[in-house]
């Protein structure tokens, strides 16, 4: 099985790039693609880690060759967040990135599953839909935005104020990637666990202000990359199971759903060999999380929209 990582020179890119050459199934190949020209170098650094998993790199302009009938294409290119930004800053430098990469991936690999980190997700995940659309290849089925980052975080924060071990927690986590759009559903605790008011608005606030905490911690040196990378591995890994025939895996991402909250929206799925095989609703909401839901919608729909216009 190949995986193509878009932007694998980069902070996420290159700890992405480590953790799947540590643990893809033996014989699945690692094609690296950024356009900073260490690539081929990371590439060959990573080569001589002792796993059956052979690691490829390319740089330049043209990703073709890292593309070429690749089974999962995930896109990490362009440009992270500086303290003061909010992700829709990013719209301006990554929107035209994400156009060019999709017209490849449509071009090279259209069989793909495709999982876009880039930010703002909530609108590069329109804009790659769009295009692939324009190109004729478009299978809603197959095309994902990482959410996983905002699920770890609230089983890691609920972990904390409660006697479970995060690794036994998998809260949903719904709606989109970035502030408000992001809604963890604490009323839904695996284990039956309920939290008191204040625990709730405290988790939710800290799920969807997370990111901002590492940049200005940071201190301009770059956003979450670690903690993503481990996302973005947990996600691809499921992919890759899945393609693989295992049925019946469940993961949250942002998708072009049923539609009934905004076209796009991070929701729980089922996997299976082509991609998406079942949209399962997001249960029932506490009021806390209704209203919530409710207030999120108009700004879920405007980061849509800007992502659609952009490709018309
Ligand atoms: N989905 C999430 O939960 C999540 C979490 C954290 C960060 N992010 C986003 O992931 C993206 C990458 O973050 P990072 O910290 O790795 O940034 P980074 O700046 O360290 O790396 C980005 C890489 O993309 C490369 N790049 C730029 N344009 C390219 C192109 N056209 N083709 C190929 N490669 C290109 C750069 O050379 C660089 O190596 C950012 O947009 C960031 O906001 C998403």
């Amino acid at each position: 099985m190949k995986i193509a990582i878009l932007g694998a020179a980069g902070g996420i890119g290159q700890s992405l790039s480590l953790l799947l050459k540590l643990q893809l199934p033996k014989n699945s190949e690692l094609s690296l693609y950024d356009v900073s020209s260490v690539t081929p170098g990371i590439a060959i650094d990573l080569s001589h880690i002792p796993t059956s998993i052979d690691v490829h790199g390319f740089s330049g302009n043209d990703p073709a060759l890292a593309l070429k009938d690749a089974d999962i294409v995930l896109i990490t290119a362009g440009f992270a967040r500086k303290p003061g930004m909010d992700r829709s800053d990013l719209f301006k430098l990554n929107a035209s990135i994400i156009y060019t990469l999709m017209e490849q991936v449509a071009i090279n690999s259209p069989q793909a599953l495709i999982a876009i980190i880039t930010n703002p997700v909530n609108t590069t995940v329109p804009i790659a839909a769009e295009v692939l659309k324009k190109e004729k290849v478009y299978n809603k089925n197959k095309l994902f935005g990482v959410t996983t980052l905002d699920v770890i975080r609230a089983n890691t924060f609920v972990s904390a104020l409660i006697d479970k071990t995060p690794e036994e927690l998998n809260i949903p986590v719904i709606g989109g990637h970035s502030g408000v759009t992001i809604l963890p559903l604490l009323s839904q605790i695996n284990n039956g666990i309920k939290l008191n008011t204040t625990q709730i608005h405290d988790v939710t606030y800290c799920v969807q202000t997370a990111g901002t905490k590492v940049l200005e911690a940071k201190s301009g040196g770059g956003s979450a990359t670690l903690s993503m990378a481990y996302a973005a591995t947990s996600f691809c890994l499921s992919l890759v199971r899945a393609l693989n025939g295992e049925n019946h895996i469940l993961e949250y991402a942002y998708v072009e759903g049923t539609g009934e909250y905004a076209r796009f929206f991070s929701q729980p799925l089922i996997l299976g060999k082509n991609g998406i095989t079942e949209y399962l609703s997001i249960g029932i909401l506490s009021e806390f999380e209704m209203c919530a839901l409710n207030n999120m919608l108009d700004q879920l729909k405007y980061d849509i929209k800007i992502g659609e216009e952009f490709v018309k």
